[in-house]
């Protein structure tokens, strides 16, 4: 969701800035805007435009019409307001003042919006953020303090989740941040400091980053970053060194990031397996979980949203049939509102790419109060639901920019497995060559991935044959169905055909009755147990018209005899599947999006990192 930048060093801001906010775009927005502070009349000037970033681009000419090394920028996902130039940001006081940005929601913006029209104050748009821009304006003039005492008085009065950018018209070269309940990154290079909502903006300058905490400020100059508390006093916040490099957030050649991603993820399996596994060896100690720990266990919740929440689906199979340990799966915006029964002697798993995902982590807090031991399977180091879980397992994916996961997606399942794989080594479930034997099938996923990608033509051809489909259905049973449920959410949300997906046996209680002549039913059948049981729900659709589309293991010929079109993919253990079906899924998602015309990287309505609940 919105994105935030800022810029204050040497160089002129306002191409720095548009730089930065192209690198945010991922997050989804509808319009975007920066301020500028004129280094000589101590002018402010902010530019917005409604749409892509590219319309600003246009009007300031890359940035390069306002002048001063001091500025924000921000990328607008549209809550309070339409998507307008005038709802979008920044935002200004009266008098210009002061000037911000902000990324989340501000709850109780109506109750201050009265107490300030009742201090004279009017205002121009119907966003929340004017609101804690103007309310910060009005504590810096009510209590004559500096701007780090303006911005506390208004932290304590606001309610939500927010992170802020703010400038001051009479504190040249300084921009102030704070957040809560949303991510802001703090950035040191030589000579400049920059922030972002996450790291990506300011990988071109540094490596440097600073972490705040909720309801912690920090004040950029060009000279350094200072910290502060909610009374105003000077922190101190550990620098932290991203291992991320400033290719990983370019295209490198490819025609979209999802394209890119799709590629990556031989290499971001491979990084992630070397975490955990040294010298063919695993363990867990990275992220501080011991057997011994394990094995008191007695059940795991796991609980995410959108895909990661299909990598719990899987991931249920995978521990119920290896570990033996129930799992109970919930999406995050439900398990939170539902009044969970929690047992005492369980994990609780949280998996989220962005760290950031505000249902997951309310979902986390919540648990956390009932004191039950929580695990955060994070790609993004820092960020909020990696500080606040016991134990957080990191993937290794690097950033991911396209709107679709595929490469955190890959990296999250790598993880699911190797925990499985420590709860079943606690229990004695598994003896060491067995676990030998599943360390060399992780290691050979990257390779047969590959493969899988080396067969991509194949795909954009029936691509291209269905991309004008009405529906799209996914069938198959245990990990064959999770598979199921990725490939559809793949396929809806970046080529919006209507798509469904179906554990095959459930088929006849409803869902038969839509398939017609023609209608595109994509069959996953990579568990051997299940694989005849598939087949013949099948043949059920295939004769009530369906064209069908299988994805099998290599040496399931007799497949051929019912689909019209097979995607072989490589053997691996039975718990490993979903690492390989889902690759073509993705090409495929990828394909049909492409001959839309689709925006693949970016589609509408969609943002990458959920702020909001
Ligand atoms: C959004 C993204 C999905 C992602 C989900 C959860 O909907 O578009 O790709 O799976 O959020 O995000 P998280 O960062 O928690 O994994």
């Amino acid at each position: 969701m919105c994105g935030i930048v800022g810029y204050v060093g040497s160089e002129q801001a306002g191409p720095i800035l548009l730089d930065g906010l192209s690198k945010l775009e991922y997050r989804g927005y509808d319009s975007a805007g920066i301020a500028v502070r004129n280094d000589e009349t101590g002018e402010f000037q902010i530019v917005k435009a409604k749409g892509r970033l590219h319309e600003l681009y246009i009007k300031t000419d890359g940035g390069r019409t306002t002048k001063g090394t001091c500025g924000i920028g921000h990328t607008r996902w549209a809550t309070h307001g339409e998507a307008t130039e005038i709802n979008a940001h920044p935002h200004y006081s009266d008098d210009k003042n002061v000037v911000g940005v902000h990324n989340g929601i501000i709850e109780n913006y109506q109750e201050l919006k009265e107490k300030l029209t009742r201090k004279g104050y009017s205002f121009y748009s119907e966003t929340d953020t004017e609101v804690v821009i103007k309310l910060i304006d009005y504590y810096y003039k009510k209590y004559l303090g500096t701007p780090v005492d303006a911005i506390n008085h208004t932290l304590v009065r606001i309610r939500g989740a927010y992170s802020l950018a703010v400038m001051f018209k009479e504190y040249p070269g300084e921009i102030y941040v704070a957040r809560k309940d949303a991510p802001l990154v703090v950035g040191r290079a030589d000579g400049a400091s920059l922030c972002g909502s996450d790291v990506s903006p300011m990988l071109k300058f540094t490596r440097t980053v600073y972490y705040i905490d909720d309801l912690q400020l920090g004040k950029l100059t060009k000279d350094g970053v200072t910290f502060y508390n909610l009374d105003g006093d000077e922190i101190e916040i550990e620098p932290k060194t991203v291992n991320w490099d400033a290719e990983a957030v370019e295209k490198c050649g490819f025609e979209h990031f999802m394209m890119k991603e799709i590629h990556e993820q031989p290499k971001a399996i491979t990084e992630t397996l070397n975490a955990y596994i040294k010298d063919g060896v695993f363990d867990l100690s990275a992220a501080g979980i011991e057997d011994d720990k394990l094995k008191t266990y007695q059940r795991i919740y796991i609980v995410a949203c959108g895909s990661a929440y299909h990598v719990g689906v899987a991931a249920k199979y995978v521990f119920e049939k290896m570990a033996h340990v129930p799992v109970e799966i919930d999406i995050a915006s439900e398990f939170r509102y539902r009044d969970p029964i929690l047992m005492k002697d369980s994990l609780f798993v949280v998996i989220s790419q962005s760290g950031e995902t505000a249902d997951s982590l309310a979902a986390l807090r919540l648990v956390k109060e009932k004191n039950i031991d929580t695990l955060a399977v994070v790609n993004v180091t820092g960020s909020s639901i990696a500080r606040e879980a016991d134990y957080v397992m990191y993937t290794y994916a690097g950033p991911e920019i396209a709107v679709a996961t595929t490469k955190a997606y890959s990296c999250q399942l790598i993880n699911m497995y190797l925990l499985s794989m420590a709860f079943a080594r606690a229990k004695g479930l598994t003896s060491a060559d067995e676990l030998d034997k599943l360390i060399k099938a992780l290691y050979a996923l990257p390779g047969q991935i590959n493969e899988i990608i080396g067969d991509k033509e194949r795909i954009q051809w029936f691509a291209s044959q269905f991309s004008t489909s009405q529906d799209i259905f996914f069938i198959g049973r245990g990990i064959d169905y999770a598979i199921g449920l990725e490939g559809s959410l793949k396929t809806k949300e970046i080529s919006y055909i209507h798509s469904e997906a179906y554990a095959a046996g459930e088929l006849k209680h409803g869902t038969i009755s839509l398939i017609d002549k023609g209608t595109l039913v994509i069959s996953v059948a990579t568990q051997d147990a299940l694989y005849e049981k598939t087949v013949s729900n099948i043949v059920e659709v295939k004769s009530r018209g369906a064209y069908l589309m299988g994805i099998t293991n290599s040496g399931n010929y007799n497949i051929e005899n019912t689909v019209d079109f097979v995607v072989y993919v490589p053997r691996t253990e039975q718990y490993f599947t979903t690492s390989l079906a889902i690759v073509p899924l993705q090409l495929l998602a990828y394909y049909i999006s492409l001959a839309r015309g689709l925006d693949v990287d970016k589609p509408r309505n969609l943002a990458k990192s959920v702020t909001v609940e």
